[in-house]
């Protein structure tokens, strides 16, 4: 399992620590969530921000855009450090054009989907793309209770990229615990994104171990 932690639970007051303790994790993704107070109802932090956990950071910049019109901050979001460009579907008008730009970047491209939306907007799209992330909370807020629909979605989505033939990696964000973990793996899951789970852990290095072990 691929392991993705949410720095949007981390101790924003000390972020380097913060920072340096995922870098000694079995982690290989660094989760970022941009909010705009516009997609969704909360206000994360911008490039700037993002820039500076990635010179301290070791590992592949996971960037979550809830934000409208991604499109035009994709040279932001490459040149804060991002590795993959996630935006939802829901704010896109032409997602093979916005899937094309961020390509062009140089990043790989991921499309989120949010609770109600279902896989099936993704058919024509799907071989376009690196990832998929399945939210199971509505975007906005850490520590929310995982949505169980979240599960059908993903062995859904599973099977639309086993019958097209593509690549693409599923990511599920959104109340993943050790619990919730294994469901989500068990139904086709390759990247787990965990905020609370792992920055409230007694042991965080061991609770990402502990989604690293889920297959
Ligand atoms: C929610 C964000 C998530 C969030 C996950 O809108 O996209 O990445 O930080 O946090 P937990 O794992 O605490 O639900
Ligand atoms: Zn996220």
């Amino acid at each position: 399992m691929i392991v993705s932690p949410s720095l949007l639970s981390a101790d924003f007051g000390h972020l380097a620590n913060e920072i340096e303790m995922l870098n000694v994790s079995e982690a290989e993704y660094l989760h970022i969530d941009i909010m705009d107070g516009v997609f969704v109802p909360n206000i994360s932090f911008g490039f700037a921000i993002m820039k500076c956990i990635d010179q301290l950071s070791d590992k592949v910049m996971d960037a979550h855009l809830m934000i409208v019109e991604p499109q035009k901050y994709i040279s932001e979001v490459k040149a804060a450090g991002g590795d993959i460009m996630t935006v939802h579907i829901e704010v896109c008008r032409d997602p093979k054009n916005v899937i094309e730009q961020i390509k062009a970047s140089g990043m790989k491209v991921g499309i989120a989907i949010k609770p109600e939306t279902p896989v099936s907007v993704l058919t024509d799209l799907i071989n376009d793309l690196d990832m998929v992330c399945v939210m199971s909370v509505n975007p906005g807020f850490g520590g929310q209770k995982f949505i169980p629909d979240a599960i059908g979605k993903v062995k859904e989505l599973k099977a639309l990229i086993k019958e097209k033939g593509a690549k693409t990696l599923i990511e599920v964000d959104g109340g993943i615990n050790e619990t919730t973990g294994k469901q989500a793996a068990e139904a086709g899951a390759d990247v787990l994104v965990a905020g609370k789970y792992v920055f409230a852990a007694q042991n965080p290095l061991e609770a990402v171990s502990s989604l690293k072990r889920l297959s």
